[in-house]
This record gives C-alpha cells, structure tokens and sequence, in this order.
C-alpha cells in the first residue's frame, strides 16, 4: 500500500521514522511525503493517510483513500476536514505516552486548588500574605472526571492512588480501578456535579459535548469550585466561566485548550487572576509510541481485522 504523510511541523524526523519502520520487507509499504506540492506517485495508487492538520485540499485526487491515521487522540479536527469523504475509516492515538502526561497534568491542577496555590497566586499579585486558609484534607476533595476513556480512566486511577475522592462520568457504565466511581448517562449528571469540588474535562469533541462546560452546568457544581480543562477548548463557553469565576461561584480554573489556538493575545484569559493558562501542553503524543501504534494499526489491516484504535464516526470519537 502507498501510504500519504503529512504532520503540520514535523521537520521531517518523524516522517523518516516512519519511512523506515514501513519500508521494510515485514510491510513493504511505501511512504509518500505529502508535504510536496506535487505527489511522488499516482493518487490513486494511495489507499492510506497518517496525518496531523492536513491542508483542506489534503484528500482531493485520493480517490482510493480507506484509511486515514490521525496523529492525536482527538479526532474532531479531522472529522471536520471539509475534505475527508465519509466512506474513510478513521484510526486514532490511544495513549501514545499522553496518559501519564495527563495525569500529571490533572494531579497538579487538583493539588493547587487543594493546597490553595491558586489563592496564593491572587494574594502574591497584590503583595498579600494570605495566612490562615482553611486546611482542606485530600480524602474530602471529590474529583468528578468528564470522561473515563484511555486518558480520564488513568487520570482518575492517578487521583485515587494520591488519595483523593474520584467519580468518572462517561457515555456508557464502565468498570474502573477499584477506588475510582463511575456513573454514567445525561440522568447521572446533576448528582455527580453536584459532588464536585474540581471537575476536570477529558471528554472527545461532539456535537453532544460541544459547550458542555457552560452556566447551567457550573451553577451545578458547589460554591467554590474549581474547574480543568485539557481536552478542547470548544467544550467551554469562555464567557460563562469568566462571569461563574467573577460572580464568586467558581473559585478558578487552569485550562490549556481553547477555541482558537494559539490563544489570541487579547484573550481575557491570559490576565485573569484566578485562571492559569497552559499552551495546548497537557500531554504531548511521544514520537516513538504513536509510531509503534500506528504500525500496530496497519499490521492489524494488513491482516483484515479492524484496528484496535478505530473511530467510531457516527459517534464522533
Ligand atoms: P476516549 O478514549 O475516546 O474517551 C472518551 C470518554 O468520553 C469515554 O469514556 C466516553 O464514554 C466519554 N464520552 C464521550 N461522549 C460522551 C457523552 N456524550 N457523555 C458522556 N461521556 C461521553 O478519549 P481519550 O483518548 O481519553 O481522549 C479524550 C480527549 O482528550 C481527546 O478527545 C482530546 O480532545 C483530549 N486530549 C487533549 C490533550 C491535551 O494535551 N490537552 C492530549 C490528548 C487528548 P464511553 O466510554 O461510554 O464511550
Ligand atoms: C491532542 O490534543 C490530541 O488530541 O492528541
């Protein structure tokens, strides 16, 4: 199989890698660079894609295209490619090194607002020294997870195992690590908001979590609580956290995906007291196991049994 790559800011050293697992005997496929203005081979010659940001004109001419690799965890970017044709099936990260990452992303999140780290932060801008915060144990602090998928179930077995009080809530029921809850469905929402003193978000984009991080679901979490977001920024209403924040309801919020990235220099968020800015940093997939996962996926077609990592496209994830 001829196989198209393209990664937006690859210099080219993962593309090599590639080229070097598949052009081997084992898989003799070949690699085609997909950053040339003109291909190497016949279009329709390519039945395969491994892709990051591919441009909107990407897949015109691939009319034998099958199979598209996505680069990510987070296929909602490339479900939205004006010009991806229905019929191709999807294949996506699961892990790739990010689960660890993640988790290390959500414990700090979830330490600052224990330890009040993020109050401190507030009264170091205005030259106060805060003294006297009530001690918050981490046995009393209830985490909810939105999404208990291959980074929210690690995330929240991470919490558990550092003490913490941890519920999942995902589409369909699951079985966790024994010390993390899970509930699951639109009627298990309230209850398990209701007992959040942070919420973190690690839900897929779709048309059924776009906005979810809103006023009607933040009124439903207690007074004071404080809110993570690393999975995209289309899942929050900017305006409505920044108006829970600023009416006191939420006490703050580290975030590090947003509607247009990079955040835009005159962003509210960038200034805001109580809110902490990270760069899209969260986890990063590492090069070495997206590439032993994406050889896994085609070693997977090669021998006609769907991948392990294949999308779901009616169900956006
Ligand atoms: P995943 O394995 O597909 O898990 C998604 C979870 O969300 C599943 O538990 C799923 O429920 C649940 N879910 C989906 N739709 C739902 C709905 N309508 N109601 C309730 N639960 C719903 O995804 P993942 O690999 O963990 O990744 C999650 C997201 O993290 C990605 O989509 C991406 O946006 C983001 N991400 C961010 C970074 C970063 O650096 N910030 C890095 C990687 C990924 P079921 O289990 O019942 O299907
Ligand atoms: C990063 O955000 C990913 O989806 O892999």
């Amino acid at each position: 199989m001829n196989i198209l790559f393209y990664c937006d800011g690859d210099a080219g050293t993962l593309q090599s890698s590639f080229r070097r697992a598949l052009e081997v005997p084992a898989f003799a496929h070949a690699l085609i660079d997909g950053h040339k203005d003109s291909l190497s081979v016949d279009p329709s010659t390519i039945t395969a894609a491994i892709v990051w940001l591919p441009p909107d004109d990407f897949f015109d001419k691939l009319e034998n295209l099958t199979h598209v690799f996505a680069l990510a965890a987070g296929v909602d970017q490339l479900l939205e490619h004006p010009g991806l044709p229905t019929s191709v099936s999807v294949v996506r990260l699961q892990d790739a090194g990010m689960a660890e990452q993640i988790a290390e992303y959500v414990l700090y999140g979830v330490i600052r607002a224990q330890r009040n780290f993020h109050e401190y932060d507030v009264a170091q801008k205005q030259n106060q020294w805060l003294h006297g915060l009530p001690v918050k144990r981490k046995t009393d602090i209830h985490i909810g997870m939105l999404g208990a998928g291959t980074l929210g179930s690690v995330a929240a077995k991470t919490l558990a195992d550092n003490g913490y009080q941890v519920t999942c809530w995902s589409r369909t029921p699951k079985t966790l690590a024994k010390s993390v809850h899970s509930v699951s469905g639109a009627h298990a929402l309230p209850a398990f908001l209701g007992r959040c003193d942070v919420l973190v978000c690690l839900l897929p984009l779709t048309p059924d979590t776009h906005g979810i991080l809103d006023t009607s679901l933040f009124k439903q979490l207690p007074r004071n609580a404080f809110v993570i977001n690393c999975a995209r920024g289309a899942h929050l209403v900017d305006v409505d956290l920044l108006n829970a924040i600023d009416e006191g309801h939420l006490s703050g919020a580290m975030l590090d995906v947003f509607h247009h990235e990079p955040l835009a220099q005159n962003h509210p968020f960038w200034g805001h007291p109580r809110i902490l800015v990270t760069p899209h940093e969260a986890a990063r997939s590492l090069a070495d196991e997206s590439l032993e996962q994406i050889l896994h996926s085609i070693r997977q077609l090669d021998l006609g049994q769907t991948p392990n990592a294949a999308v779901n496209r009616s169900q956006g994830y």
